[in-house]
Order: C-alpha cells, then sequence, then structure tokens
C-alpha cells in the first residue's frame, strides 16, 4: 500500500495547565533517556543509540488516560498558539512581547484507525511544537523532541487499535527565559497522520542534486534511503504484527521518474525521463540505500524571475506489489559564492538584495498560515527583496516551498545560540545532546529546495568570543556538508575579529552582523573566503511618526515609545540603511546584505526593550557598562512596548517609509518616488518641516504649493534626496523625478481636510482565492485624500462566509488583544484579517464604524 499523509490538524482539545501534569520531566532532564531515540535514523551510527527504557513514563498523568473526560476542554484546530491570545501583561519583559506564551499546554484528539492500517506503518508528523513535546498514543510514551523549530516523527504503530476510540495526548512546556524574542507556544505548525507499508521510503530519505547542469543537458542524481520497519523497533509489539523478523535479505525494485512540475509544484505532462528498475536488497529490520542519475534535456533553470520546478517520482515495489511512492521536488540551477564576485546564481552574479524574517505572522501570532506567510513574501518581492534569513531557527517547510514558488533565496538557519546560553534556559540547556539530530534534521528536511542557497550554523553565538569556539563551528560545518555536499556553509558574527582569528574558517562564507566597515579589511586578509552582510541596519522607526525637529542623531527621534519615521535612527550597535548601503557600494566583494527586519515582529522592542542580551553586541567594556546602566533605567520605566521597531513593513504589514528606500535601490528599474513626511501639520504652520525623498531616478525637484524648492542631483554613495529648509504651509508637496536626464516619476502628498468617509481596501490577496483576507481600513476626506494621523476608534463586524480572526494598526504599544473587533486608527490605518469558513462558499462582507462618520461595507 503506497503512503497516505493526511492533516492531522482538526479536532483537537486543548488546555493550559499552571503546574502538575508531570511538570518536573522537562525541567530535571528525566525525560531525556526517553527521548534517546529520537530522531536516531538522523544520526550516522543509529545502532549505537540507546533504545527507550519502556513506554511508561508519564503513564500515570491522567490527560494520558483514555477515560479522562476532557469534554470542558476547549475544541480547536491547528495551527494553534496559546500566547497570541493573550491577555498582554504590561509588566512583563518587552523581549516576550509581554505575551503569556510561557508554561504548559497538553492537546489531546481521539482518531480512527481502519483495521488494514495496522500490518503496516503509523506515524505522526510534526512539523514544529514549541517547546519540548511529550507525546503518547493510548497511554503509551511515544516520542518527544526538545526544540521548538524542529521537524519530527514519532511512530505510533505499536500502540494503535482498529477502530475509532485511538487517544493521541501531547504535553509542551515553554520554560521562562527560553527565546529573546516571542516564540509562539503549543503546536503551531502542521501536524500530519502518515500510514505507510512496512516497506517505505525512509523520512526525508530522497535527495536531489543536480551536479552538472549544460545548457542542453542536467544531470539529476537522486539518493534513496529505504527503510524496512519488519522486525524493527515496531514489528510483533503491534497486536496484528503480522511480519516475524527475517534475516535474509529481500530484493525491492525501486523507480524514478522526473516530471515537470506546475506552479503549486505538482507534476504535468508525461514523465521527461524514468530511470532503470533498480533492485535494492534489504533486510527486516534494517535500511537500504540507493544512488542512481539520470538526465532530463533543456532544464528550466530555477531563478527568482523564472522558478522553475521538477519533481522526481520515487516508487518502491516488492514482488510486484507497490510499497511506497513519493514525490520531490526539486529545482535545476548552479550557485557559487565568490570572494571577489559575490553570489552567482546560474553562471551570473546576483546580489543578495535580503532580510532577515522571525517566524510570527504578527496579530496571528506564531500558528503558520500559507496565506499569512504569502502575503510577506509578495510583499517583500514588491520591494526588491530577493532573500530571505530565517533568523534564527529552522522556518516552516511551506514557507520553504513558497520560496521555491515565489523565486526567493533562503539561508537556511539553524540556531540562535551553542552551548553557552545567552538566555538561562534557552537552547544550551540541550545542545550537546540535540544538536546534531537538529542540524542533521534541518539540511535533510530541506535540502531538496531549490531556494536554499547555504546552510547557517547559527547566529551570534557566544563561542565566538572563546578561543576554540571555531572547533564547535567547524564541527557544525562538516554535519551540514555529511548531509548536503552541494552547499556551503555560513554564520552571523557579531564580533568583528571573528573574520580575522580563524573563527572565520569554521564556514565557507562569512556572515557579518553589523560590519560594513569591515568588509573591505576583510577581504585584504582573506582574499579567498566571500564574505556578504548577515544581518544589517537595524534601523527603527515607527511607521506615520515624525517627531520634531528631525536629528541626524542614530540615537535620537524618539518620544512615546515610538521612533521617528526618518529612517536615520537605529539601535545602539546598528548602522542606517544608508552607510550599509555604502558599505556593500565600496565593497562589490560583499555578496550582499540581510536587512534587519523586513516585518516588525512580536518581542524584542529596542530601543524601548530591557532585555540583558542586548550586551552580547558590545565588546568593549566601558561600553558594556554604560547599556547595562541604560538597560536598567529602561527596565524601571516599564515601557510597553512589545514588539519591533525594526521592520520595513510594520506588525499589520503596512510599509514604512523605509520600505521606498529599498524598493528604490533594488528595483532600479521601477520609475518609483516617495515623500516624508506627509503633510498634515496645522500645529506647524510656517515651522521647519524638512523633506525627503526616496526614488530610483538620479535627481529630483521638490515643489510646494507648485513654487520649486530646488532640482538635486544624487550624488555617488548617496541614496536620498533632502530638502532640509522647507517651511510647512498646507497644501500640497509634490516630487518629479529624472533619470538620465529623462522624466523618470513623480509623487505628491496633500493636506486632507475633515475625515468624511471610511476607505476599506481588499489588502491581500491582490489576486484569487486565499483562506485568509485581509481589509485594510483608514479615513479620507472629501476629495479622497487620506488622513495620516487619524486614530478614530474603530468597530469592525464580518458578516457571511467569513469571520474576523485578528485586528491591528501596527502600534508597537498596543496592549488590546488581537482578537479583538474594536480597536484605534495608528497613524491613519488598520487592518482586519478574515477566515473564510470551510465548507461555505457564501460571500463574505465587512462592515467597520467610526463615530460620526457613515458606516463603511466591503463585499470580499
Ligand atoms: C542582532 C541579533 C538579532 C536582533 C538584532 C536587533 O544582534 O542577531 O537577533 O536581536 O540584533 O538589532
Amino acid at each position: 500500500m503506497p503512503r497516505e499523509r493526511l492533516s492531522f490538524n482538526s479536532g483537537w482539545k486543548f488546555r493550559r495547565v499552571s503546574s502538575g501534569s508531570g511538570s518536573a520531566i522537562v525541567r530535571d532532564g528525566s525525560c531525556d533517556d526517553w527521548l534517546e531515540p529520537m530522531g536516531k535514523f538522523l544520526l550516522p551510527e543509529p545502532g549505537s543509540v540507546t533504545e527507550r527504557p519502556d513506554s511508561s513514563l508519564g503513564g500515570t498523568v491522567e490527560y494520558v488516560q483514555a477515560d479522562y473526560d476532557d469534554s470542558e476542554w476547549r475544541e480547536l484546530n491547528l495551527p494553534h498558539d496559546w500566547g497570541i491570545e493573550g491577555p498582554f501583561d504590561l509588566n512583563a519583559p518587552g523581549e516576550t512581547a509581554k505575551l503569556p506564551w510561557q508554561g504548559i499546554g497538553w492537546y489531546r484528539k481521539q482518531f480512527e484507525i481502519d483495521e488494514a492500517d495496522l500490518g503496516g506503518m503509523v506515524f505522526l508528523d510534526i512539523d514544529g511544537a514549541m517547546a519540548n513535546p511529550l507525546i503518547w498514543c493510548n497511554g503509551a510514551f511515544v516520542g518527544g523532541w526538545r526544540f521548538g523549530y524542529a521537524s519530527f516523527r514519532v511512530d505510533l504503530t505499536p500502540h494503535l487499535r482498529a477502530g475509532g476510540d485511538n487517544l493521541i495526548s501531547i504535553r509542551l512546556e515553554n520554560l521562562d527565559e527560553s527565546s529573546r524574542w516571542y516564540p509562539g507556544s503549543g503546536l503551531y505548525r502542521n501536524v500530519w497522520l502518515v500510514k505507510s507499508s512496512r516497506v517505505h521510503v525512509e523520512q526525508w530519505g530522497v535527495h536531489v542534486t543536480t551536479p552538472k547542469i549544460e545548457e542542453d543537458s542536467a544531470l539529476v542524481c537522486i539518493e534513496t534511503v529505504l527503510n524496512d520497519e519488519t522486525g524493527g523497533e515496531s514489528a510483533g509489539k503491534s497486536e496484528n504484527a503480522i511480519y516475524a523478523p527475517n534475516t535474509l535479505l529481500r530484493p525491492l525494485e525501486l523507480q524514478h521518474r522526473v516530471f515537470e512540475a506546475n506552479k503549486e509544484g505538482l507534476i504535468v505532462g508525461e514523465a521527461l525521463v524514468e530511470s532503470a528498475r533498480e533492485t535494492v536488497e534489504i533486510q527486516d529490520g534494517f535500511a537500504a540505500h540507493s544512488s542512481i542519475c539520470v538526465t532530463i534535456d533543456s532544464p528550466k533553470l530555477w531563478s527568482p524571475h523564472s522558478p522553475s520546478r521538477y519533481v522526481v517520482e520515487t516508487q518502491v515495489w516488492e514482488d510486484g506489489q507497490l510499497q511506497d511512492r513519493v514525490e520531490t521536488l526539486f529545482g535545476v540551477r548552479s550557485m557559487a559564492f565568490d570572494a571577489d564576485n559575490g553570489f552567482l546564481l546560474n553562471g551570473e552574479r546576483v546580489m543578495l538584495q535580503g532580510v532577515c524574517l522571525h517566524h510570527d505572522h504578527g496579530a496571528l501570532g506564531a500558528a503558520f498560515n500559507v496565506s499569512a506567510m504569502r502575503r510577506q513574501l509578495l510583499k517583500l518581492q514588491e520591494m526588491g527583496c530577493n532573500a530571505i534569513r530565517t533568523s534564527h531557527n529552522p522556518g516552516a517547510p511551506e514557507m520553504l516551498d513558497l520560496c521555491d514558488e515565489l523565486g526567493i533565496f533562503v539561508i537556511g538557519e539553524a540556531f540562535d545560540c551553542w552551548a553557552l546560553p545567552k538566555k538561562e534556559n534557552d537552547y544550551c540547556t540541550c545542545f550537546q545532546r540535540w544538536h546534531e539530530r537538529d542540524l542533521r534534521a534541518m539540511v535533510r528536511r530541506d535540502r531538496n529546495h531549490p531556494s536554499v542557497i547555504i546552510w547557517s550554523i547559527g547566529n551570534e553565538i557566544a563561542e565566538l568570543w572563546h578561543p576554540e569556539g571555531w572547533k564547535l563551528g567547524r564541527r557544525l560545518s562538516a554535519i551540514c556538508k555529511e548531509e548536503d555536499s552541494s552547499r556551503l556553509t555560513t554564520a552571523g558574527y557579531n564580533f568583528g575579529g571573528a573574520g580575522f582569528d580563524g573563527m572565520q574558517a569554521a564556514v565557507d562564507v562569512t556572515g557579518f552582523n553589523y560590519k560594513p566597515d569591515l568588509y573591505a579589511e576583510f577581504h585584504e586578509r582573506n582574499p579567498t573566503r566571500p564574505v556578504y552582510g548577515s544581518e544589517t541596519s537595524s534601523c527603527i522607526s515607527t511607521r506615520g511618526a515624525y517627531f520634531f525637529p528631525f536629528s541626524d542623531e542614530r540615537l535620537e527621534g524618539r518620544k512615546d515609545f515610538q521612533v521617528s519615521s526618518t529612517d536615520l535612527h537605529t539601535a545602539d550597535w546598528a548602522f542606517t540603511p544608508d552607510a550599509e548601503f555604502k558599505g556593500l557600494d565600496e565593497n562589490p566583494c560583499a555578496a550582499g546584505e540581510f536587512v534587519w527586519t523586513g516585518f516588525d515582529y512580536l518581542g524584542e522592542p529596542t530601543p524601548f526593550n530591557a532585555d540583558m542580551t542586548n550586551l552580547l553586541n558590545f565588546s568593549d567594556l566601558e561600553e558594556r557598562e554604560r547599556i547595562a546602566r541604560e538597560l536598567e533605567e529602561q527596565r524601571k520605566n516599564s515601557p510597553p512596548s512589545r514588539s519591533s521597531y525594526f521592520g520595513i513593513i510594520d506588525l499589520a504589514g503596512f510599509e514604512k517609509d523605509r520600505f521606498f528606500l529599498y524598493q528604490a535601490r533594488w528595483r532600479p528599474q521601477l520609475p518609483m518616488a516617495h515623500i516624508l513626511p506627509h503633510w498634515d501639520w496645522p500645529e506647524r504652520e510656517g515651522e521647519h518641516t524638512p523633506v525627503q525623498v526616496y526614488s530610483s531616478g538620479d535627481e529630483a525637484e521638490l515643489f510646494i504649493n507648485g513654487r520649486s524648492l530646488g532640482r538635486q542631483k544624487r550624488g555617488p554613495l548617496q541614496y536620498r534626496f533632502r530638502w532640509d529648509e522647507v517651511y510647512y504651509e498646507p497644501g500640497e508637496i509634490r516630487v518629479e523625478t529624472y533619470k538620465d536626464g529623462e522624466p523618470w516619476a513623480t509623487a505628491s502628498r496633500k493636506t486632507p481636510g475633515p475625515a468624511s468617509n471610511i476607505v476599506l481596501e481588499q489588502n491581500y490577496p491582490r489576486e484569487g482565492e486565499a483562506d485568509l483576507t485581509y481589509v485594510a481600513v483608514s479615513l479620507a476626506d472629501e476629495k479622497g485624500v487620506t488622513l495620516p494621523r487619524a486614530t478614530d476608534e474603530l468597530s469592525v463586524q464580518v458578516e457571511g462566509g467569513g469571520e474576523l480572526i485578528a485586528t491591528d494598526n501596527g502600534d508597537p504599544t498596543r496592549l488590546e488583544p488581537f482578537q479583538s473587533s474594536t480597536l484605534p486608527l495608528f497613524y491613519g490605518k488598520a487592518i482586519v484579517i478574515i477566515r473564510r469558513k470551510p465548507d461555505t462558499d457564501a460571500g463574505i462582507k465587512v462592515k467597520v464604524v467610526a463615530a460620526g462618520l457613515p458606516e463603511a461595507e466591503l463585499s470580499v
């Protein structure tokens, strides 16, 4: 029977508990021995791994008992993040997002198994569980994991019974002081039930590479690992086991066919090529390997402009019976990093125009959603972004599928710390036991994705400062290479010395975090080593907020826990976007940059964050002490801030001014111009109100109410136009830009009159259907000019085939729940997030009211 992979997301029961229910087993490590065999197939010598003592761990906990009455528990579907439900706690530390993600949560689900399935294998595949998941099937402990960002599998086979009374119970625990940002909580990614024959392709067991690419052909090499679980851990333990262990080798037949894939990743047309049927011998309870290459003609290369994909279909037979069939998507493209010429795709230099991204979806929390992710990626592409760094942990599998589909490069990053801590209870507590499995699992899961260009073994790990740190770095790099010899390794170094003291040799490509002025020296002293900005800028701003007088001081521009949106202000250790651009333009050897961050994210509200891990960015003792004092002061102020100011796009998904600064640089052929600030300053008549313009043009002329304020040419290493001597008068401020002397793009901002109506616009999807719809709310005057400072309180209602699931306005200090149907506009904007109800085609109607204005309605 070929495999079935079924969504296991619906029909769960959930409950948070404060303590008890086996609390100690995570904290004191007493579950470790029971977890030891987890993922052992990932290790080079799985045979040496100790078996689980038995299945009794936690067996007496009431929540794993079949007869426990969970009728009072909440019913929900996955993915689910209990932390995002709040409430916010003003007094909680900012890095936690002030949301209650810590603590223990239990999930239970009843499910049915057919008699016929018991002859094969039944696995539970979890794409990510935050954190420390422990899993029971019908009261028997079946496994768990530690790292909340890892995908893993547990084998349910020996404990299942035919019929409907099978029970899965999962306990999760998030420890305090375990994350520098909002990690989310619970079963926050997809969960699958996989049924397969006892002979099957191992998890992530097909590895496709394209080692030789020519214009008219590409060599496609396929390595396959097959497992036979007959006589393995599960065999004989199931009441219905029908196989007896056998030590003889049995012949299996294996065949691959290669097809083109469509945009959705589905097979189209006839097979382009098929491999010969190969005989592979396997023994009960063991694995077998196969390696074979085929050639495809006239390959369509994968690139950001044309993200073509192919599928390998793998079939396994025994005695003429099909035992398994899996599809593996891949792409044909070559990649290289060069010390002089940066990153090369298919032989041509491509500048990495990247952003770092955390994994949350703003108001939806960490609960993974394909539509929410696609919206983020499309917005980034609109800006000209072509790459993301999954900071600082493996992302959801579907995120990589999206990047493959959309043509976005990915740095797959494993860790934010190794054995030395950043937070007391972070990954350091299990690094020694788990890092090899976690790193191998990341690479093995994601190595077929054409979008992945390199593996990052860590971000700003504390071992950088340690003289022996390079040894561990080198070991982690070697693990990545063992899993995938087709890609290089990197890491994000915040300690500049690590580029010169030997640590640089731990990886192939050196990533500098916030070191635009080190590229030149690095290149000179390491002439054969490629380099890039793995994390750049950390500019901070609040969308729509401008504080006067404008200041060029990086650390100014802050007021009422917001940051002026002039893109001149940064974190203490950081740089303006312009300084990073200059660093790259003066050093063409650098492969590009990954800006911190594409979107605002939950937690880490620097500069209103008191998290002492910030000190890790400073090597100078005196500076460290100064910052420590500042952070201490900050803590006393109890800032209300709960999400970041770093985003180029705010938490609600609205572009900040900076979006256009990057767009001007990253899409030089797109005629565009953008003016800041807005032009609604009734209290500033006649006052000094400087104006900036971001444009892909090279010359610009600014007009105030039709009068020219001068034409400027952008000089080398200048990235924005500035008119510092402007005095506010209501009306219109307009810019006309030029490129190579020809008219290029114009933009204008007008002073609005009083609000006359509420404007509702479908913000996502712009075309087609999606399970989530985002509607943007703003106010306009009689002539349709938007009000950039509106703060009106809105009340939202959704009718028909949709339900309101969240609202947001991008204010990093708002402590009202994201699920609220009322909220104020923040600098003129708010977003409404609607989920289509399953099983209905009914239209969705959104109604928004605000005092003194006509009700607005939009059908989506
Ligand atoms: C870096 C760190 C990021 C984030 C950023 C904020 O040092 O790698 O995770 O904290 O600073 O500027």
